[in-house]
């Protein structure tokens, strides 16, 4: 069974970790730590009861009423079991309680597992900046869900 939380000083460094495992310019631990107190940041987590590991993870960081979602990652052993989509889906539904109207987040282009992550989830792409990100580099797909 797994268990949807916020993300906290017992989980972090398990986010630090699906940062460091997915991505090659992933936040380091003391970035995340700093979302904890952020009145503007909601972060969760998926923790697997068994082992108690932190296998996913995803946050808002609200501005007014439009929020951008940041940090989304399932660990290896964990995908394709439904986990990001209902990760997104608490996310979204804590993010509308407290206010937000528009969701928003920018995805690799060429990273077609989470545009059709996105896409399920009902967002739309709306725009492409091209060499958006470095290391390798490649434009990022915009994404809305409004
Ligand atoms: C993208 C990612 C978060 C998906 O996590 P996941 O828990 O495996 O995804 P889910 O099982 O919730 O899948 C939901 C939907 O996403 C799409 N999807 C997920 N993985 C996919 C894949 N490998 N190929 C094609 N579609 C995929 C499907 O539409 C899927 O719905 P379906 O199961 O009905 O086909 C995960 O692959 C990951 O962590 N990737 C590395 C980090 C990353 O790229 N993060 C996004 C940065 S913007």
């Amino acid at each position: 069974m797994y268990q949807i939380k916020r993300m906290d000083e017992d989980n972090v460094e398990g986010v630090a970790l699906l940062e460091k495992d997915n991505f090659t310019d992933g936040w380091s631990l003391e970035s995340l730590k700093e979302e904890i107190d952020n009145p503007d940041a909601l972060y969760l987590v998926i923790e697997d009861d068994e082992n108690k590991k932190t296998v996913a993870s995803a946050g808002l960081i609200v501005s007014f009423d439009t929020a951008d979602i940041m940090n989304v990652s399932v660990s290896k052993d964990y995908r394709r079991q439904s986990l990001a989509y209902k990760l997104l889906t608490k996310l979204i539904e804590e993010g509308r309680k407290i206010g937000v109207r528009e969701f928003t987040l920018e995805v690799r282009e060429g990273n077609a597992p989470a545009r059709a992550l996105y896409e399920k989830l009902g967002f739309k792409c709306e725009g492409i900046r091209p060499d958006f990100y470095s290391n390798p580099k490649e434009g990022a797909a915009i994404y809305w869900l409004r």
